[in-house]
């Protein structure tokens, strides 16, 4: 049984799921929340220590202004209605993602990272405004700066995934089977499961079907 440590999710097809079911794209964006609460819950279950969710990417920006701003206005009602219980749960938020949001947007990340700094059932990483290319390129420059030499452990050192043990699975829901700039370097492993429904249908059912395939799984990294 391989051990599972972390769990990374690219949240894919709200938004046909919306249309599909609501004719709107943003009443996909907030049934998917309640997958979100539902994969916390399952996660904690199976006692797994991270959660990473692939949230907004820096291609979203692309999108419409109006779904853009549905979606960030749905993650500040989460956080501030959900993130004293989560604290409460032991659960420790980071953000992956540079924070250039509205100042009243990134106090509350900033603010939620702090009040769950310590915390340590399971950490949950928000991948917001996050790309892979540009993490890896922002890493080569801190390197340059202060002239590491390049190797793989100092690259690891420098992603804003340090400290976070790379992904052992990830997920991907909506029929889609791409990255989309994704931890490019962190999956370089990691076992990968595309999910035929959209993220809205995405259940505990579903999870730990996955996780019980994912367990039986040969991982070889190389070996025989
Ligand atoms: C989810 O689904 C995630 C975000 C990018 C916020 P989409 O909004 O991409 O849904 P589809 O793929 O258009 O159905
Ligand atoms: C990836 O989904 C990003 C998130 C889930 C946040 P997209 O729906 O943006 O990916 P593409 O554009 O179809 O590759
Ligand atoms: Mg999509």
């Amino acid at each position: 049984m391989n051990p599972l440590k972390h769990v990374a999710i690219i949240m894919d097809g709200n938004g046909r799921w919306g249309l599909k079911f609501k004719n709107s794209r943003n009443a996909g964006h907030k049934a998917g929340l309640n997958t979100v609460e539902k994969i916390i819950k399952e996660t904690i279950k199976k006692d797994i220590s991270f959660l990473t969710l692939f949230a907004f990417s820096t291609e979203n920006w692309k999108r419409p202004r109006k779904e853009i701003n549905y979606l960030f206005s749905l993650l500040e009602n989460f956080l501030i209605n959900r993130i004293e219980d989560l604290h409460k749960q032991n659960i420790k938020l980071k953000i992956l993602g540079s924070k250039k949001f509205s100042p009243r947007l990134n106090k509350l990340l900033n603010d939620s990272e702090k009040k769950t700094s310590k915390n340590t059932k399971l950490q949950i990483n928000l991948a917001l405004n996050y790309g892979s290319k540009s993490e890896l390129i922002n890493a080569f420059k801190k390197m340059k700066k202060n002239k590491n030499t390049i190797t793989e452990k100092n690259l690891s050192r420098n992603l804003q995934t340090k400290n976070i043990p790379d992904p052992d699975l990830l997920i991907r829901t909506g029929n889609t089977k791409r990255l989309s700039n994704f931890l490019l370097w962190q999956l370089a492993y990691s076992e990968i499961f595309f999910e035929k429904k959209l993220w809205p249908a995405f259940n505990e059912k579903d999870y730990n079907k996955i996780i019980k395939e994912y367990k039986s799984i040969k991982r070889n990294f190389g070996k025989i």
